[in-house]
């Protein structure tokens, strides 16, 4: 653990849970990594896992999640909701949307959501949810690990080459520095909000803002599941934070996979 702006985190934060435990550390391989092995040991609910510098940060589909150090927000909130493992995907919706309510007061940009789990800045990726589950034998959550990476003070040098045309940050958006406990901690207080609304209605809440923000809403998209690919358009995002697309003229709800804007 280290000497970091996060050690105040918890007494300035506010909040009910979220962040009731606050850890803090200069370089670990992945705050998820940590956190699952925190929640197998009994971590409370709320227990918040933050690195200065991740060496294996993970994304979905194990891409790897660039991590320079002190430049972004690098951390994993543990959840022990009381609800089925069902609910869980829905999360990964809701994080997006405190994300997105949260950046909204940052960005000149617009700021949009593509499902699932991407938060875009003016078209380009500056934040990624990645939500890990497990689960007891009723099938009822045990744990949820919520992992956010944020793209904070990131300049382009900082992205690897292959990312530079598909990534930004606040900083390259706004051209200045941002107080990354300031952003956290705003994060952090929305998160709880819409944490502490989705466990009473599930997405309902929400929902408006889901589909406001949503940047595949009447798109054609390729969608790929595992190595099934196809394409369709994207007519809308369900109270369980399923795509709902029209495949070959038939309405397809998608609980999962990748997408991407279908090229003409
Ligand atoms: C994605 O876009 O595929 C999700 C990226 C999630 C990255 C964050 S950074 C903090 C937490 N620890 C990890 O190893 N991953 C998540």
């Amino acid at each position: 653990m280290s000497n970091s702006e996060f050690d105040k985190l918890s007494t300035t934060l506010g909040t009910q849970t979220i962040g009731s435990v606050v850890q803090v550390h200069q370089c670990i391989p992945s705050t998820n990594l940590l956190a699952y092995q925190l929640a197998q040991e009994g971590a409370v609910d709320g227990t918040i896992v933050i690195a200065e510098q991740q060496t294996a940060g993970r994304g979905r589909f194990d891409r790897t999640w660039h991590s320079p150090e002190g430049a972004g927000l690098y951390l994993s909130i543990i959840l022990r909701p009381n609800f089925p493992t069902s609910q869980a995907p829905g999360v990964t919706i809701m994080t997006a949307v405190a994300l997105a309510d949260t950046l909204v007061g940052y960005s000149p940009l617009a700021v949009q959501i593509k499902w699932p789990n991407d938060v875009l800045l003016g078209g380009l990726k500056i934040a990624g949810i990645l939500a890990e589950v497990t689960a007891n034998q009723a099938k009822m959550v045990d744990s949820l690990i919520v992992g956010v990476g944020i793209n904070v003070n990131h300049q382009a040098h900082d992205f690897p080459e292959e990312l530079r045309s598909i990534a930004t940050s606040l900083r390259s958006v706004t051209g200045s520095m941002v107080n990354r406990l300031d952003l956290l901690t705003s994060f952090l207080q929305r998160f709880q909000t819409e944490y502490d609304l989705y466990q009473a209605d599930g997405l309902a809440p929400m929902i408006d803002r889901v589909r406001l923000y949503s940047s595949l809403s009447g798109r054609r998209v390729r969608l790929e599941i595992g190595r099934r690919i196809t394409e369709g358009l994207v007519v809308d995002i369900d109270e369980q934070g399923c795509l709902v697309m029209e495949i070959d003229g038939r309405r397809q709800v998608v609980s999962s996979g990748e997408v991407t804007i279908a090229k003409r």
